[in-house]
Protein backbone atom coordinates (compact mmCIF):
# COMPACT_ATOMS: atom_id res chain seq x y z
CA UNK A 1 0.00 0.00 0.00
CA UNK A 2 1.55 3.30 -1.11
CA UNK A 3 0.70 6.28 1.65
CA UNK A 4 0.29 9.80 0.40
CA UNK A 5 4.44 10.29 0.67
CA UNK A 6 4.91 7.51 -1.12
CA UNK A 7 6.02 5.22 1.16
CA UNK A 8 5.54 1.41 0.69
CA UNK A 9 3.61 0.40 3.57
CA UNK A 10 4.08 -3.76 3.75
CA UNK A 11 4.87 -4.72 7.23
CA UNK A 12 2.18 -4.90 10.44
CA UNK A 13 3.37 -5.20 13.96
CA UNK A 14 0.57 -6.85 15.74
CA UNK A 15 0.80 -6.56 20.00
CA UNK A 16 -0.77 -9.61 21.13
CA UNK A 17 -0.59 -8.15 24.74
CA UNK A 18 0.27 -5.53 27.03
CA UNK A 19 0.73 -8.32 29.73
CA UNK A 20 4.63 -8.37 30.74
CA UNK A 21 6.82 -10.23 33.78
CA UNK A 22 9.17 -7.19 33.48
CA UNK A 23 8.58 -3.31 34.71
CA UNK A 24 11.47 -1.83 32.87
CA UNK A 25 12.57 1.71 34.06
CA UNK A 26 11.77 3.33 31.09
CA UNK A 27 8.54 1.10 29.89
CA UNK A 28 5.68 0.44 32.62
CA UNK A 29 1.89 0.06 32.40
CA UNK A 30 -0.33 2.50 34.29
CA UNK A 31 -3.33 0.98 32.99
CA UNK A 32 -4.65 -2.39 33.46
CA UNK A 33 -3.26 -4.74 30.46
CA UNK A 34 -5.49 -5.55 27.77
CA UNK A 35 -5.60 -8.74 25.20
CA UNK A 36 -8.18 -8.38 22.82
CA UNK A 37 -7.37 -10.14 19.60
CA UNK A 38 -7.85 -13.91 19.41
CA UNK A 39 -5.79 -16.05 16.80
CA UNK A 40 -8.71 -16.68 14.54
CA UNK A 41 -9.14 -12.57 14.09
CA UNK A 42 -5.20 -12.23 14.03
CA UNK A 43 -5.17 -14.96 11.40
CA UNK A 44 -8.03 -13.01 9.37
CA UNK A 45 -6.46 -9.45 9.92
CA UNK A 46 -3.37 -10.60 8.42
CA UNK A 47 -4.99 -12.62 5.61
CA UNK A 48 -6.91 -9.44 3.58
CA UNK A 49 -3.54 -7.77 4.70
CA UNK A 50 -1.28 -10.14 2.79
CA UNK A 51 -3.74 -11.29 0.43
CA UNK A 52 -5.47 -7.72 -0.94
CA UNK A 53 -2.71 -4.65 0.54
CA UNK A 54 1.10 -6.03 -0.14
CA UNK A 55 1.70 -6.72 3.40
CA UNK A 56 4.75 -9.02 3.50
CA UNK A 57 6.29 -8.61 6.74
CA UNK A 58 4.47 -9.57 10.23
CA UNK A 59 6.31 -8.70 13.84
CA UNK A 60 4.49 -9.96 17.16
CA UNK A 61 4.72 -7.86 19.96
CA UNK A 62 3.65 -7.11 23.35
CA UNK A 63 4.00 -6.34 26.29
CA UNK A 64 5.03 -9.53 26.09
CA UNK A 65 4.05 -12.19 23.25
CA UNK A 66 5.37 -15.47 25.00
CA UNK A 67 2.46 -15.03 27.94
CA UNK A 68 -0.09 -15.47 25.52
CA UNK A 69 -0.45 -19.75 25.57
CA UNK A 70 -1.60 -19.91 21.96
CA UNK A 71 1.08 -18.01 20.52
CA UNK A 72 2.26 -21.19 18.19
CA UNK A 73 -1.19 -20.70 16.78
CA UNK A 74 -1.29 -17.38 16.42
CA UNK A 75 2.08 -17.96 14.22
CA UNK A 76 0.19 -20.65 12.39
CA UNK A 77 -2.27 -18.92 11.45
CA UNK A 78 -0.62 -15.94 10.14
CA UNK A 79 2.26 -18.21 8.22
CA UNK A 80 -1.13 -19.63 6.23
CA UNK A 81 -1.22 -16.80 4.22
CA UNK A 82 1.32 -17.22 2.08
CA UNK A 83 1.94 -13.55 0.64
CA UNK A 84 3.52 -13.03 4.33
CA UNK A 85 7.37 -13.57 3.45
CA UNK A 86 8.34 -13.15 6.85
CA UNK A 87 7.31 -13.79 10.51
CA UNK A 88 9.34 -12.36 13.25
CA UNK A 89 8.86 -11.67 17.46
CA UNK A 90 9.99 -8.96 19.83
CA UNK A 91 10.11 -10.60 23.14
CA UNK A 92 12.32 -10.28 26.33
CA UNK A 93 13.24 -13.74 26.12
CA UNK A 94 12.15 -14.81 29.67
CA UNK A 95 9.73 -17.77 28.56
CA UNK A 96 11.51 -18.08 25.06
CA UNK A 97 13.76 -21.63 26.21
CA UNK A 98 10.69 -23.89 26.46
CA UNK A 99 8.61 -21.71 23.66
CA UNK A 100 11.38 -21.80 20.99
CA UNK A 101 11.10 -25.08 19.30
CA UNK A 102 7.20 -24.86 18.80
CA UNK A 103 7.66 -21.24 17.41
CA UNK A 104 10.27 -22.36 15.17
CA UNK A 105 7.93 -25.35 13.84
CA UNK A 106 5.14 -22.94 13.46
CA UNK A 107 7.02 -20.80 10.77
CA UNK A 108 8.56 -17.84 13.55
CA UNK A 109 11.64 -17.51 11.18
CA UNK A 110 13.24 -14.46 13.02
CA UNK A 111 13.43 -13.10 16.85
CA UNK A 112 14.22 -10.08 18.52
CA UNK A 113 15.43 -10.23 22.36
CA UNK A 114 15.67 -7.10 24.47
CA UNK A 115 18.24 -7.43 26.56
CA UNK A 116 19.47 -4.19 27.87
CA UNK A 117 22.65 -5.15 30.44
CA UNK A 118 24.91 -8.23 30.64
CA UNK A 119 25.32 -7.33 34.12
CA UNK A 120 23.25 -9.77 36.63
CA UNK A 121 22.13 -7.08 39.12
CA UNK A 122 21.84 -3.85 36.85
CA UNK A 123 19.73 -6.13 34.51
CA UNK A 124 18.09 -6.88 37.36
CA UNK A 125 17.24 -3.38 38.76
CA UNK A 126 16.45 -2.28 35.15
CA UNK A 127 13.95 -5.03 34.55
CA UNK A 128 12.52 -6.25 37.78
CA UNK A 129 12.26 -9.95 36.73
CA UNK A 130 14.14 -12.44 35.34
CA UNK A 131 17.77 -12.97 34.51
CA UNK A 132 20.65 -12.50 31.94
CA UNK A 133 21.06 -16.22 32.44
CA UNK A 134 17.33 -17.05 31.24
CA UNK A 135 17.10 -14.72 28.54
CA UNK A 136 20.74 -16.47 27.40
CA UNK A 137 19.03 -19.81 27.45
CA UNK A 138 16.22 -18.58 25.60
CA UNK A 139 18.52 -17.56 22.60
CA UNK A 140 20.43 -20.60 22.31
CA UNK A 141 17.35 -22.46 22.73
CA UNK A 142 16.23 -20.30 19.33
CA UNK A 143 19.20 -21.33 18.05
CA UNK A 144 18.72 -25.13 18.41
CA UNK A 145 15.56 -24.79 16.93
CA UNK A 146 16.56 -23.48 14.32
CA UNK A 147 15.09 -19.97 13.93
CA UNK A 148 17.58 -18.25 12.06
CA UNK A 149 17.83 -14.89 12.60
CA UNK A 150 18.33 -13.56 16.37
CA UNK A 151 18.94 -10.27 17.03
CA UNK A 152 19.51 -8.34 21.11
CA UNK A 153 17.85 -5.38 21.25
CA UNK A 154 19.72 -2.98 23.27
CA UNK A 155 17.99 0.23 24.71
CA UNK A 156 21.00 2.99 24.95
CA UNK A 157 20.83 4.65 28.55
CA UNK A 158 23.65 6.79 29.07
CA UNK A 159 25.36 5.94 32.73
CA UNK A 160 23.56 3.12 32.61
CA UNK A 161 24.97 0.79 30.12
CA UNK A 162 26.71 2.74 27.63
CA UNK A 163 29.95 1.07 29.08
CA UNK A 164 28.57 -2.21 28.01
CA UNK A 165 28.70 -1.58 24.25
CA UNK A 166 32.00 -3.85 23.46
CA UNK A 167 30.75 -6.37 25.58
CA UNK A 168 27.74 -6.89 23.77
CA UNK A 169 29.43 -6.95 20.40
CA UNK A 170 31.69 -9.46 22.07
CA UNK A 171 28.29 -11.79 23.14
CA UNK A 172 27.10 -11.54 19.23
CA UNK A 173 30.70 -12.84 18.11
CA UNK A 174 30.43 -15.61 20.55
CA UNK A 175 26.63 -16.81 20.19
CA UNK A 176 25.89 -15.80 16.62
CA UNK A 177 23.55 -12.79 17.43
CA UNK A 178 22.86 -9.23 15.30
CA UNK A 179 22.94 -6.50 17.76
CA UNK A 180 20.95 -3.35 17.93
CA UNK A 181 21.72 -0.16 19.42
CA UNK A 182 18.61 1.72 19.97
CA UNK A 183 18.20 5.05 20.95
CA UNK A 184 15.90 5.72 23.72
CA UNK A 185 12.99 7.59 22.42
CA UNK A 186 10.93 9.92 25.75
CA UNK A 187 7.76 9.01 25.02
CA UNK A 188 5.64 10.24 28.14
CA UNK A 189 9.51 10.33 29.85
CA UNK A 190 11.01 13.57 31.35
CA UNK A 191 14.91 11.45 32.07
CA UNK A 192 15.87 11.90 28.41
CA UNK A 193 18.51 14.10 28.87
CA UNK A 194 20.06 12.42 31.85
CA UNK A 195 19.77 9.30 29.65
CA UNK A 196 20.93 10.87 26.77
CA UNK A 197 24.11 9.39 24.92
CA UNK A 198 26.77 10.80 21.80
CA UNK A 199 25.84 8.39 19.15
CA UNK A 200 29.81 9.13 17.85
CA UNK A 201 31.04 8.16 21.29
CA UNK A 202 29.75 5.11 21.05
CA UNK A 203 30.85 4.75 17.66
CA UNK A 204 34.04 5.45 19.04
CA UNK A 205 34.34 2.45 21.39
CA UNK A 206 33.31 0.15 18.71
CA UNK A 207 36.39 1.33 16.59
CA UNK A 208 39.06 1.66 19.66
CA UNK A 209 38.34 -2.24 20.43
CA UNK A 210 37.04 -3.66 16.54
CA UNK A 211 38.72 -1.33 13.77
CA UNK A 212 36.61 1.06 11.79
CA UNK A 213 33.22 -0.19 11.03
CA UNK A 214 32.55 -1.24 7.46
CA UNK A 215 28.81 -0.21 6.79
CA UNK A 216 26.17 -2.66 5.12
CA UNK A 217 24.72 -1.40 2.43
CA UNK A 218 21.10 -1.58 2.10
CA UNK A 219 18.09 -1.04 -0.35
CA UNK A 220 15.50 1.27 0.24
CA UNK A 221 13.09 -0.73 1.74
CA UNK A 222 15.83 -1.53 4.50
CA UNK A 223 14.53 -1.17 8.15
CA UNK A 224 15.45 1.61 10.41
CA UNK A 225 18.87 0.69 11.97
CA UNK A 226 21.82 1.73 10.37
CA UNK A 227 24.17 -1.30 9.76
CA UNK A 228 27.67 -2.13 9.79
CA UNK A 229 30.08 -5.14 10.17
CA UNK A 230 31.91 -5.04 13.68
CA UNK A 231 34.17 -7.78 14.29
CA UNK A 232 32.07 -9.80 11.92
CA UNK A 233 29.43 -9.09 13.53
CA UNK A 234 25.59 -7.35 12.10
CA UNK A 235 25.43 -4.36 13.88
CA UNK A 236 22.50 -1.92 13.56
CA UNK A 237 22.01 1.48 15.08
CA UNK A 238 18.53 2.53 15.55
CA UNK A 239 18.39 6.38 15.84
CA UNK A 240 14.87 7.37 16.00
CA UNK A 241 16.26 11.33 17.97
CA UNK A 242 19.51 12.18 16.31
CA UNK A 243 18.62 10.42 12.49
CA UNK A 244 14.67 9.90 12.33
CA UNK A 245 13.80 6.87 10.00
CA UNK A 246 10.28 8.30 9.00
CA UNK A 247 10.52 8.49 5.41
CA UNK A 248 11.31 5.30 5.14
CA UNK A 249 8.70 3.82 7.92
CA UNK A 250 6.82 1.68 5.84
CA UNK A 251 5.04 0.06 8.96
CA UNK A 252 1.69 0.09 10.69
CA UNK A 253 0.94 -0.81 14.08
CA UNK A 254 -1.94 -3.07 16.08
CA UNK A 255 -2.41 -2.56 19.96
CA UNK A 256 -3.40 -5.10 22.42
CA UNK A 257 -6.72 -3.65 22.56
CA UNK A 258 -7.56 -4.11 19.02
CA UNK A 259 -6.62 -1.08 17.31
CA UNK A 260 -4.53 0.66 14.12
CA UNK A 261 -2.25 3.26 15.09
CA UNK A 262 -0.59 4.33 12.11
CA UNK A 263 2.74 5.72 14.09
CA UNK A 264 4.08 5.40 17.12
CA UNK A 265 3.63 8.47 18.17
CA UNK A 266 1.08 9.95 16.12
CA UNK A 267 -1.08 9.58 13.39
CA UNK A 268 -4.30 8.60 14.82
CA UNK A 269 -5.65 5.59 16.16
CA UNK A 270 -8.89 3.44 14.48
CA UNK A 271 -11.23 0.58 16.22
CA UNK A 272 -10.08 -2.41 14.45
CA UNK A 273 -12.08 -4.84 17.34
CA UNK A 274 -15.23 -3.49 15.63
CA UNK A 275 -14.46 -4.27 12.08
CA UNK A 276 -12.93 -7.70 12.97
CA UNK A 277 -16.40 -8.69 14.87
CA UNK A 278 -18.84 -7.09 12.52
CA UNK A 279 -21.82 -10.06 12.14
CA UNK A 280 -21.77 -9.86 8.47
CA UNK A 281 -20.35 -12.32 5.72
CA UNK A 282 -16.54 -12.65 5.43
CA UNK A 283 -16.23 -10.89 2.22
CA UNK A 284 -17.82 -7.83 3.53
CA UNK A 285 -15.85 -7.90 6.97
CA UNK A 286 -12.77 -8.03 4.48
CA UNK A 287 -13.68 -4.98 2.80
CA UNK A 288 -14.17 -3.68 6.28
CA UNK A 289 -10.61 -4.38 7.24
CA UNK A 290 -9.16 -2.69 4.00
CA UNK A 291 -10.79 0.05 4.42
CA UNK A 292 -9.48 0.72 8.01
CA UNK A 293 -6.16 -0.30 6.79
CA UNK A 294 -5.98 2.23 3.85
CA UNK A 295 -6.98 5.30 6.21
CA UNK A 296 -4.77 4.42 8.46
CA UNK A 297 -1.98 4.60 6.17
CA UNK A 298 -3.47 7.65 4.87
CA UNK A 299 -2.75 9.02 7.76
CA UNK A 300 0.81 8.11 8.45
CA UNK A 301 2.49 11.45 9.46
CA UNK A 302 5.32 12.44 7.22
CA UNK A 303 7.49 12.48 10.46
CA UNK A 304 6.58 11.70 14.48
CA UNK A 305 6.00 14.28 17.13
CA UNK A 306 7.81 13.52 19.66
CA UNK A 307 6.52 14.18 23.69
CA UNK A 308 2.95 15.09 22.37
CA UNK A 309 0.29 15.70 24.70
CA UNK A 310 -1.40 12.19 24.95
CA UNK A 311 2.05 10.09 24.30
CA UNK A 312 1.40 6.55 25.56
CA UNK A 313 3.98 4.36 27.08
CA UNK A 314 5.82 2.22 24.76
CA UNK A 315 4.14 -0.97 26.15
CA UNK A 316 1.43 -0.42 24.97
CA UNK A 317 2.28 -0.14 21.52
CA UNK A 318 4.61 -2.75 21.03
CA UNK A 319 8.39 -0.86 20.61
N1 LIG B 1 12.77 3.94 23.48
C1 LIG B 1 13.40 3.05 22.67
N2 LIG B 1 13.16 1.74 22.68
C2 LIG B 1 12.24 1.29 23.54
N3 LIG B 1 11.80 0.05 23.78
C3 LIG B 1 10.85 0.11 24.73
N4 LIG B 1 10.69 1.38 25.14
C4 LIG B 1 11.56 2.15 24.42
C5 LIG B 1 11.85 3.53 24.37
N5 LIG B 1 11.22 4.41 25.15
C6 LIG B 1 12.29 -1.15 23.09
C7 LIG B 1 12.37 -2.35 23.96
C8 LIG B 1 12.21 -3.48 22.98
C9 LIG B 1 11.54 -2.87 21.79
C10 LIG B 1 10.22 -3.48 21.51
O1 LIG B 1 11.39 -1.50 22.08
O2 LIG B 1 13.58 -2.46 24.65
O3 LIG B 1 13.43 -4.04 22.61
Amino acid sequence: MIDRFHRNVTYLRISVTDRCQMSCTYCTLQEEPKETLTADEIGELVKVAGERLGFRKIRLTGGEPLLRRDLGQVVRNIVATKEIVEVAMTTNGLLLADAAEELAQSGLRSVNVSLDSLDPLRFRELTGAGSVSQVMEGLRAAKVAGIPRRKLNVVLLGGVNDHEICDFVRLGQEEDLEIRFIEHMPMDDARLTSWRVDPAQIRQQLVDEFGELQPIAQDKNGGPAELSLVGGVRVGFIRAITSPFCDRCNRLRVTADGKIRSCLLSGGVLDLVGALRAPVEEEERAQLLMGLLRTSADAKPPVYELQREGAIPMRQLGG
